[in-house]
């Protein structure tokens, strides 16, 4: 497999997108902040099928990081990533070191979906998601963007944005990765200590204990989500920042299982936040 191409300014990566077009090539696009692990190479895997070539973005997104958060320390480690994306049949990684002019002003903010889940403990985090994702839209040009559902809210309103904004782009939505103990993989996954990383577990045992409620034919969110609280509340290390079984598109609360909902959950964990979430695709 060779080598894919960095590329470090936006007039770069213009011109290359400008090309593959030209040449009739569809591009598929990942957008990520790096520290790449085998929920990202998947999402590469499915552009690659999809699409004749593939650009992933690598860029530690200040605009998304509150007062407090890790920014500074957020993993960085390039040369593994080129190595990921080369052996994922990736052509071209756009890792721009311009991408913020002084004296930007314009910003995206989607309506109520930002107010719901993570946007309550991270204020301002979802207007710097979906400005940065849409500078890289309007950048690579991609004729389709692979978003992983590990991220739900984040890809709802991704989503909800290149409806409301008529973006060409096709928005694909890939399955959650898990590590053979079902702990979603993540970047952050890298900050936990072995005992913090055996606590992490409670997350996917919270979920578990949702589809086991839907499949015994439980209805009542309320009382799900208790059974769930209850499993995140054993260790009293696990600290719950929410645990919601809400509305799949509005992220509204429910109080009964219906329609398409997600049960999420967000946890801190010593110094680390974590997030996850099961869906049901209901009638
Ligand atoms: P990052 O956390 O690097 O994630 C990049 C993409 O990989 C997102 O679409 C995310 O949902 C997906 N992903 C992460 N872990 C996954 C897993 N275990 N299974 C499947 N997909 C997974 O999300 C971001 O970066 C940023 O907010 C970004 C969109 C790049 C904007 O800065």
């Amino acid at each position: 497999m060779s080598e894919p191409v960095v590329v470090e300014t936006v007039e770069a990566m213009r011109a290359w997108s400008r090309m593959a077009m030209k040449a009739g090539r569809s591009v598929g696009f990942v957008p990520t902040m790096g520290a790449l692990h085998a929920g990202h190479t998947s999402l590469m895997e499915r552009a690659r099928k999809e699409n004749d070539a593939v650009v992933v973005s690598i860029y530690v997104n200040p605009t998304q990081f509150g007062i407090g958060e890790d920014f500074a320390k957020y993993p960085r480690s390039l040369d593994a990533d080129r190595k990921l994306c080369g052996e994922a049949g990736v052509e071209c990684i756009f890792a721009p070191k311009n991408l913020y002019e002084t004296g930007a002003c314009s910003f995206i903010e989607v309506g109520g979906l930002q107010e719901h889940l993570c946007g309550i403990s991270r204020p301002g985090h979802f207007r710097g998601v979906a400005t940065v994702v849409a500078k890289l839209f309007n950048i690579v040009e991609a004729d389709r963007a692979y978003f992983g559902m590990k991220d739900a809210q984040q890809l709802v309103i991704i989503q909800t944005m290149v409806r409301d904004l008529n973006m060409s782009v096709t928005i694909v939505p890939c399955e959650i990765v898990r590590e053979p103990d079902g702990l979603a993989m993540s970047s952050r996954n890298r900050y936990l200590s072995v005992t913090e990383r055996k606590l992490a577990l409670v997350v996917p045992r919270a979920l578990d204990c949702f589809r086991a409620a839907i499949k015994n034919g439980e209805r009542d969110a309320m009382k799900i989500v208790g059974e769930m609280a209850n499993i995140l509340a054993e260790r009293d290390e696990v600290e719950i920042d929410y645990c919601a079984i809400v509305d799949a598109h509005t992220l509204e609360d429910v109080t009964k299982i219906k329609g398409d909902v997600l049960a999420a959950v967000a946890v801190k964990i010593g110094k680390t936040r974590l997030i996850d979430n099961a869906r049901f695709e209901g009638l």
